[in-house]
């Protein structure tokens, strides 16, 4: 599907399907849970979904020669710190508006985890006292703005690389990757879990997985709280990624999927149950998730095999997508593991 798109390598390749035996034995065993493991796909400062998705940016951003990346996201956003990993990479520099996104307070927030990273990467970060919102913010042009003001080429990359026209692509990759892997492993995944917040990520998979009639097989686990801006940016992306790719078909509101029950009490605050997952799938398997995102779908995944969502006999894959660097920011919550 994505032959006609240029891609610059930014990954080590396909990244490994693992069994989750243990967690899936703990919830019961009548499940078989199984993770893809795109929390270590690049050796680019610990990797995520996001380089997926800049592998099919870059080559326009080289194309329009630009000198500087400019992008946002929250304190903690790993985006933010793969953008930065990436302009290291290709000689560029790097703008970053990092903007007050998660309600909470953690004396070394600040300090730790992502940002930490993209400071010693060499970006340029400006923080923002605004809230969340995964749309086009004004702080976000204001930097556009003042890099040209500046002298400097900006190539601009929205919240989590999504509302670009090629933020899509790298996740119909990834569907298209785990269909090849399908074939080695001699059989089908009937569920995928992900989760959702700017929406690209899913959007891709939607797309991928409509090419064999999957796209509502889908999960999408919200983690924005904003469930409604969300849904709508999903279906956005989706239907410009399925023009993009030539799918064949439209897709329709009732191919997504998107689970609302596991977001709260905000974007970035790990609910009790959120906290629960992330020890539970420590503790069984040594992997890792973190608050603000795959703490939660892991939550949710959990949830829905307790409350039998998925038929006995399921073969679930849940994609994680990175993230873990994030969770230092939350030091006092986990002072005690
Ligand atoms: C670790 C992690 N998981 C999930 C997501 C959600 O992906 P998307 O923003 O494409 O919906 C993000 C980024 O927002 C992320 O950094």
């Amino acid at each position: 599907m994505l032959q006609k798109f240029e891609r610059y390598p930014l990954t080590f390749g396909p990244t490994p399907i693992e069994k989750l035996g243990r967690l899936s034995e703990h919830l019961g065993g009548a499940v078989e849970l199984y993770a893809k493991r795109d929390d270590c796909n690049s050796g680019l400062a610990f990797g995520g979904n996001k380089l997926r998705k800049l592998e099919y940016i870059v080559p326009d951003a080289i194309a329009s020669n630009a000198d500087t990346l400019v992008t946002i996201g929250g304190v903690q956003s790993n985006h933010t710190r793969q953008v930065a990993a990436v302009a290291a990479k290709l000689g560029m520099k790097c703008r970053l508006v990092q903007e007050s996104w998660v309600p909470f307070e953690d004396a070394v927030y600040d300090r730790v985890g992502n940002i930490l990273m993209s400071r010693v990467m060499g970006a340029e970060i400006e923080l923002v006292d605004e809230g969340f919102d995964i749309g086009i913010r004004e702080s976000w042009e204001r930097a556009i703005e003042d890099v040209k003001a500046r002298g400097g080429k900006p190539y601009p990359i929205p919240a989590g690389a999504s509302v670009h026209r090629l933020g899509g692509l790298g996740y119909v990759g990834f569907a298209e990757e785990v269909r090849a892997q399908e074939a080695e492993l001699g059989f089908a995944f009937d569920y995928i879990v992900v989760c959702t917040v700017t929406g690209s990520t899913h959007a891709g998979m939607l797309v991928g997985f409509a090419r064999d009639g999957r796209a509502d097989r889908v999960v999408g686990i919200d983690a924005s709280g904003t469930p409604a801006q969300t849904r709508a940016q999903v279906m956005e992306i989706a239907r410009n990624t399925a023009a993009l790719v030539e799918l064949g078909r439209d897709i329709a509101d009732d191919d997504l999927v998107l689970l609302e029950d596991y977001a709260h009490p905000a974007y970035g605050v790990p609910s009790a149950e959120t906290n629960e997952a992330i020890r539970l799938a420590a503790r069984t398997e040594g992997m890792m998730t973190d608050p603000v995102y795959e703490g939660k779908s892991m939550q949710g995944m959990i949830d829905l095999v307790r409350k039998g969502y998925f038929p006995p006999g399921s073969r679930v894959l849940y994609a994680h997508l990175g993230g873990v660097p994030a969770i230092n920011g939350y030091s006092y919550v986990y002072r005690n593991g």
